[in-house]
């Protein structure tokens, strides 16, 4: 027998949040297993003097952080966290990761027990004690529910458009996968389930920095083969940075959209890439730009690199990811722009031949 269908809430309104709640609302209105109605948390702000909560609840569109798209109207927008998600089977979290902490200490003990989570949210925290903390892990631990991941080759603008592109779901619960994957998945918007959570959460998090490489490629005018060279350079530090952090992932789930197809359209299209072109060229620091170009929205990559760092330094690990390193060096003044090729010109990938010795070539 079909239990009571399941009322999904988003926690979380920006660009992403926005896109995604329009197909989630979509989802949620014409398939029976889901509440009809869609809450949606919204960080209240004044536009122009009017609520952005009520703004949305009128017109249907978020004006500041998704302009000019329609969201569906069964999705209520909703100031207060606890009262968004009070009912709902299913959380969806997409804010800016510096922002989970305090959401999941507001919603402990609010939320249905048997509530299930899915993260979208891209970048990492300082975990206490030192090193770094998955997101996901956040939420699971302060709110005690199981939590799968979104992550995939996916700025939110063309998702809002309705433009063809995949996505993974990591999840290892075989009863949530089902459930996730029909309120996600649509005929532009194509969805992968895989079991490897950890390792989709940390490409979504680390392509941010590999972006940042990739905008002040840009903004250096180095040209397309020197770019390609900074991804294929940074999809080998995710590789081994998820080898070495989080042991037993899958080299598959790098090829599926969580992992080189985020990683290209990031270092192309994203606004860490813009963000960080605009540094080399107008030599204004990272805050003022984000504060300058991006209004409201968030910056991931400097912060998941100053992140990520923390960690390395702390293991003396700081050589075996100079690309990482450099960016993360560049970003925070210690090193010019300029310098990023020097710090990878002789990365370890470049350091394990793959070609016969020096003394057999020369026979040939
Ligand atoms: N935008 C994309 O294309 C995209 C795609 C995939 C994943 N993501 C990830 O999704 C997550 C959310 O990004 P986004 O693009 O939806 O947001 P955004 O950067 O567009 O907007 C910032 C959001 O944070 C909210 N906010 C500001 N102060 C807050 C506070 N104190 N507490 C709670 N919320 C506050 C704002 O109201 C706004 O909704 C990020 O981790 C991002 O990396 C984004």
């Amino acid at each position: 027998m079909p239990g009571k269908p399941k009322k999904a809430c988003i926690v979380g309104s920006g660009n992403w949040g926005s896109a995604i709640a329009k197909i989630v609302g979509y989802n949620a209105a014409r398939l029976p297993q889901f509440d009809d109605r869609v809450s949606m948390y919204v960080y209240e702000e004044l536009i122009n003097g009017k609520k952005l909560t009520d703004i949305i609840n009128e017109t249907h569109e978020n004006v500041k952080y998704l302009p000019g798209h329609k969201l569906p109207s069964n999705v209520v927008t909703i100031p207060d966290i606890v009262e968004a998600a009070k009912d709902a089977d299913i959380l969806i979290f997409v804010v800016p990761h510096q922002f989970v902490r305090t959401l999941c200490s507001t919603l402990l003990g609010k939320i249905k027990p048997t509530a299930i989570g899915l993260s979208l949210i891209k970048g990492f925290d300082q975990a206490e004690g030192g090193g770094i903390e998955l997101i996901s892990h956040i939420i699971k631990r302060q709110l005690q529910i199981r939590c799968a991941v979104l992550m995939g080759a996916n700025l939110a603008g063309e998702v809002a458009d309705e433009k063809f592109c995949e996505t993974t779901i990591g999840c290892k619960d075989s009863r949530m996968k089902p459930i996730l994957r029909d309120l996600i998945q649509t005929e532009y918007f194509r969805v992968v389930v895989v079991d490897d959570e950890d390792a989709v959460e940390v490409c979504g998090a680390l392509k941010n920095i590999v972006a940042c490489g990739a905008g002040f490629v840009d903004g250096l005018n180095l040209g397309d083969n020197t770019k390609a060279a900074v991804i294929r350079l940074g999809l080998m530090e995710m590789i081994k940075f998820v080898d070495v952090f989080y042991p037993g992932s899958k080299l598959s789930t790098f090829f599926e959209s969580c992992g080189v197809a985020d990683l290209i359209t990031t270092c192309y299209g994203g606004r860490n890439r813009r963000i960080c072109e605009a540094f080399i060229k107008t030599g204004k620091s990272i805050k003022q730009l984000e504060d300058e170009l991006l209004n409201g929205q968030k910056l991931q990559g400097p912060y998941t690199a100053e992140e990520v760092n923390f960690m390395l330094k702390t293991r003396d690990m700081e050589n075996k990811f100079p690309l990482f390193t450099a960016i993360f060096r560049i970003c925070s003044g210690q090193l010019q722009g300029n310098e990023l090729i020097d710090c990878i010109k002789n990365h370890p990938e470049h350091m394990k031949s793959k070609l016969p010795s020096r003394t057999v070539y020369s026979k040939l």
